[in-house]
């Protein structure tokens, strides 16, 4: 374990190094069962994960040392069950405000937990909450990104870092930089600014506002994203009006 090698409040402060774990989601939430006690903010780091998982029960695939794959503990039971849908919108602009500053205006989230540069997937969020009561109780957030592996094989349309600025990046430095900006958000937040992180989630999403091809079942709607409602559904309209989807409801063509 090492500690604060990091400019944040408290993510990352206790930080956990793994070579190989099945999932650093799956080693956090045993941890958890175990009660094991574990500061809020608490990161779990693996080199190599052999059952990374994505959502909808998809496998997330990454070389072994080469990208970062991290879950972090957060407990935020300022946030009611209802709402849980903008801590999902904190911890993507957290990410995206990061890689934007490193890649530019073209980092984009996809609705909903997808983080792309231009029509490339270049990381992906998995956020497992447990509730107590109305409110959310634990979370674990798990983040994964291409850093730099530049060969993605079987995959539609993944890219990395490494592959769309030409270097390689220092994954520590990198993470830093990533808990830094999640914290941010987080802490904005707790402080109860949803109105902002609505705004920014909306400005930073995908095909936002463009006219453009979506599944929805076995056919094509063809729509523009006009934003996303309060509990995480996203609006489309269409030529019969304004549409509302969840996340099974709706796949983007890319
Ligand atoms: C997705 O795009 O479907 C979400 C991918 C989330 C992958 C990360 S890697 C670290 C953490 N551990 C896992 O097993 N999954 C998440």
């Amino acid at each position: 374990m090492q500690s604060n090698i990091f400019l944040t409040r408290f993510v990352g402060h206790h930080l956990v190094k793994l070579v190989k774990v099945d999932s650093t989601n799956n080693y956090l939430k045993t941890l958890l069962s175990n009660f094991k006690p574990l500061p809020t903010g608490a990161v779990i780091m693996a080199d190599s994960q052999f059952a990374g998982r994505g959502q909808s029960n998809n496998a997330w695939l990454s070389q072994a040392g080469k990208n970062l794959t991290f879950s972090i503990y957060l407990k935020p039971d300022f946030l009611s069950a209802q709402k849980q849908f903008k801590l999902n919108e904190a911890i993507a602009l957290g990410i995206t405000d990061c890689l934007t500053k490193i890649l530019g205006d073209d980092c984009k989230i996809k609705w909903p937990n997808d983080i792309y540069y231009n029509n490339d997937k270049i990381g992906g969020i998995l956020i497992e909450n447990t509730i107590r009561g109305q409110q959310i109780n634990e979370s674990v957030i798990g983040i994964g990104l291409n850093v730099n592996q530049t060969v993605f094989p079987d995959l539609i349309n993944p890219s990395s870092l490494a592959n769309i600025a030409g270097v390689d990046f220092d994954l520590m430095a990198l993470l830093g930089d990533i808990l830094k900006s999640v914290e941010d958000r987080y802490l904005q937040l707790e402080a109860g600014n949803y109105q902002q992180i609505d705004e920014d989630f909306t400005q930073h999403l995908f095909r936002y506002q463009q006219i453009a091809d979506f599944k929805v079942g076995a056919k094509t709607l063809t729509g523009k994203i006009t934003g996303i409602t309060d509990t995480g559904l996203l609006i489309v309209e269409t030529a019969k009006g304004e549409q509302c989807f969840n996340f099974k409801e709706i796949g983007f063509v890319v």
